[in-house]
């Protein structure tokens, strides 16, 4: 996410690109997504319980889904994409510096006038405050039942298909989009996170995903894992 991070995770940068390429982005491991290896029960949650009852006919969107520093510096790039699309097929969140506008004076496309959640917060580069500002970016897109795919993205992600191709492409599949590998070379498992996370179980992979709205309900209802992130994402407290 910041430039001055880069250069620590040069080793990990990975051009990536999903198998018929929808984006690439720069990618960095925040080990965060293996929460959806973990199997837990998350019927206790009243909220999901709610949200998984919504039954929606109506077009589907994809929710895009921007993590950004400030502004989008790529954002013209995104306005010619957003352009041939539909604006029934898709909604815009954005969480940036807390405060930040999207308005005429900082941002060239429109699609992102007034798109800013209002309740981002601040966010520093592998820490668990990253994880939680994409928690609020979900739980801000699902609360509109049209939002069927959640797309998160980072200030430098640029689409390299139209929008018809995308659309298409993710509402073809039922399944998320999600990058996992094993790293033996990781360190960065602490024992302190067992028994809720296992060693067995650790993962490593970009941030940079695509969810169906059941697991970004998992996501946004996760009480279990995410805490022992917040504990534990760089020292356990
Ligand atoms: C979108 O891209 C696809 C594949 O690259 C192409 O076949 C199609 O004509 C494009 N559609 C528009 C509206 O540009
Ligand atoms: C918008 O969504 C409808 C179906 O909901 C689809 O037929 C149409 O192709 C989509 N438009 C674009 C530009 O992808």
């Amino acid at each position: 996410m910041t430039k001055k991070a880069a250069p620590k995770v040069g080793r990990h940068v990975l051009w990536f690109s999903w198998k018929l390429v929808t984006f690439f982005c720069i990618a960095f491991s925040l080990v965060a997504l293996f929460r959806l290896h973990l199997r837990y029960d998350i019927s206790s949650s009243a909220v999901s319980r709610t949200r998984s009852r919504i039954h929606y006919d109506g077009p589907a969107k994809i929710a895009f889904l921007f993590l950004a520093r400030r502004e989008l510096p790529l954002d013209f790039l995104w306005g010619s994409f957003f352009e041939i699309a539909d604006v029934e097929n898709f909604s815009i969140f954005i969480h940036s510096a807390p405060g930040f506008v999207f308005d005429e004076l900082t941002t060239r496309s429109k699609f992102f006038y007034g798109r800013q959640l209002s309740n981002s917060i601040q966010v520093a580069w592998g820490e668990s405050s990253m994880i939680a500002a994409e928690r609020l970016l979900l739980e801000a897109a699902l609360e509109d039942p049209a939002n069927q795919r959640f797309v998160l993205l980072s200030d430098s992600c640029v689409p390299i298909y139209n929008f018809s191709y995308v659309y298409k492409y993710l509402m073809a599949s039922p399944r998320s989009f999600v990058d996992s590998f094993l790293d033996r070379k990781e360190s960065r498992y602490n024992p302190k996170m067992s028994p809720t996370i296992p060693k067995g179980k650790w993962r490593k992979g970009s941030q940079w995903i695509t969810l169906i709205r059941r697991h970004a309900e998992v996501i946004v209802d996760d009480e279990i894992i995410f805490p022992v992130f917040k504990k534990c994402c760089k020292v356990c407290s």
